[in-house]
């Protein structure tokens, strides 16, 4: 048993990869992006949030992401190109995450936010998966057009993303398959 709250959330958190339509109230998706804001940062301008909740939106990005994907091997091409393959899994909301290159580490301060959202979307009841994916869309000659509609200035490396809703499957992994990790005690 956790020993307390945070630990619970910490630990029976598990990434969801099918979710409802249905949106996140305005309040609890405010929460997850002030618990994203509170993590550690070099800079406080090292990382800016795009919240993106229109879920059409969404899925043209996850078109343009797959496309650009495709392009990396066999193994994204094999996977992204089944039928009906949607890397945002349907989710109602998709965070990014962008760090400012110009300071340090601003990939493990993009990191520091998203796990901080993740766990407090976890201890408000909301589903969650850190996913690269919709990233891809700016690997392509599309993504000045990405950055302009999603409003992330020049200076901006978009790194990461977080999806976020309610679950319509259970996760794939299951809690004991956790803690297999070296850890040397020194
Ligand atoms: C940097 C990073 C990128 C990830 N990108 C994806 C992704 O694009 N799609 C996905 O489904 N999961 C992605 N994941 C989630 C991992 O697959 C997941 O955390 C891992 O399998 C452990 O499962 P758990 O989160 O349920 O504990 C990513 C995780 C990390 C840390």
């Amino acid at each position: 048993m956790p020993a307390n709250e945070t630990l619970g959330a910490i630990t029976s958190r598990r990434s969801t990869r099918a979710y409802k339509p249905d949106p996140i109230p305005e309040d609890i998706l405010s929460d997850i992006l002030k618990a994203g804001q509170a993590a550690p940062y070099v800079a406080p301008d090292s990382r800016r949030f795009s919240v993106l909740r229109d879920r059409r939106l969404i899925t043209r990005l996850s078109e343009a992401a797959k496309e650009q994907g495709i392009k990396l091997g066999d193994f994204q091409r094999e996977m992204f190109s089944a039928p009906g393959f949607d890397g945002t899994y349907g989710a109602p909301v998709v965070v990014i995450l962008s760090g400012n290159p110009e300071t340090v580490q601003y990939e493990a301060v993009c990191a520091a936010s998203v796990q901080n959202m993740l766990i407090a979307a976890q201890s408000l009841g909301v589903a969650s998966c850190w996913a690269y994916f919709p990233v891809f869309a700016f690997h392509g000659t599309d993504a000045e057009a990405w950055r302009t509609e999603l409003r992330i200035p020049q200076e901006y490396r978009p790194c990461a993303a977080v999806l976020l809703g309610y679950a319509a499957a259970e996760p794939y992994a299951q809690a004991g398959e956790r803690y297999r990790n070296a850890v040397d005690y020194v």
